[in-house]
């Protein structure tokens, strides 16, 4: 798949015709260094055709984007406390279904610090298989608190405004969006840096003269884009302050006065 464009359903069918035994296909809903959301439901339901497990990366999607696990026919997602549900790193946040539990009592190879079955039943008691991390919980319940305040529907609808937003401050500045147009991701937007502008000046200028720290490109376009996170606790004002500083540091790298 090029990098800024989304997994089609139809290079996912052609793969698994190619691959008949597969037994389970890991999706990334969101791809956090394109910009780019995948259309998982999509997705899921040629793997479940084949009959082989949906295990997806949510990272940057759970708790920011739609995500319904069992409408979707999802059987294992895992998600980061980082990303859109506000906390700080440190949790892991997964979905297991029916299907993948299955696969789990099959499974034969050696298991330790993976061993869900363990985390299964220290939860049943309330508690974690190891020592809990315990501000990271409190952290998780005040946001999950907040989430559930604002109701599910209208913390995804915030997300699709604030990439709206995101997008069209970007574009109104002169700039280019990395990602194919119909795979735009709400979570975090990809900014093509122009010709000569490198990322890194930008994104230096950005945390020195306004503040605002956002990501750098990831491989070979290191230096080539610049990564605007919208997720979790992020509002209209946070985007309009960023679209400035990023307006503000391009232009300086252009004139060459930074
Ligand atoms: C889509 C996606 N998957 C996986 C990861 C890795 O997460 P972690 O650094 O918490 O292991 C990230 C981190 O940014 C991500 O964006």
């Amino acid at each position: 798949v090029p990098w800024g464009k989304a997994l089609t359903p139809a290079l996912l069918r052609a793969a698994l015709e190619r691959n008949p035994d597969v037994k389970a296909v890991f999706l990334t809903h969101n791809e956090t260094s394109t910009g780019v959301t995948n259309p998982l439901p999509e997705l899921a339901a040629i793997v479940r055709d084949h009959g082989a497990l949906v295990v997806v990366d949510a990272v940057s999607s759970a708790g920011g984007l739609p995500l319904l696990t069992d409408e979707w026919g999802l059987d294992f997602v895992l998600s980061g406390s980082q990303k859109a549900w506000m906390c700080p790193p440190g949790l892991t946040i997964t979905a297991i279904g029916p299907r993948a539990w299955d696969a789990y009592q099959s499974a034969a190879y050696h298991r330790f610090f993976w061993d869900f079955e363990a985390a299964r039943k220290a939860a049943a008691r309330g508690m974690t298989p190891t020592t809990p991390p315990l501000t990271a919980f409190y952290a998780f319940d005040a946001a999950l608190d907040m989430m559930l305040e604002e109701g599910i529907d209208r913390v995804w609808d915030r997300h699709a405004a604030l990439g709206d937003r995101t997008r069209s401050g970007v574009e109104a500045l002169g700039l280019a969006l990395f990602a194919d147009p119909t795979t735009y991701s709400n979570t975090v937007t990809a900014v093509t840096m122009p010709k000569g502008v490198s990322a890194k000046d930008v994104t230096g200028l950005m945390k020195r003269n306004h503040d605002v720290v956002v990501g750098a490109g990831q491989g070979y376009l290191t230096d080539a884009m610049v990564r605007i996170g919208h997720m979790g606790w992020c509002n209209e004002a946070d985007i309009d302050g960023c679209l400035v500083a990023l307006g503000d540091a391009v232009e300086q790298v252009q004139r060459g006065t930074n």
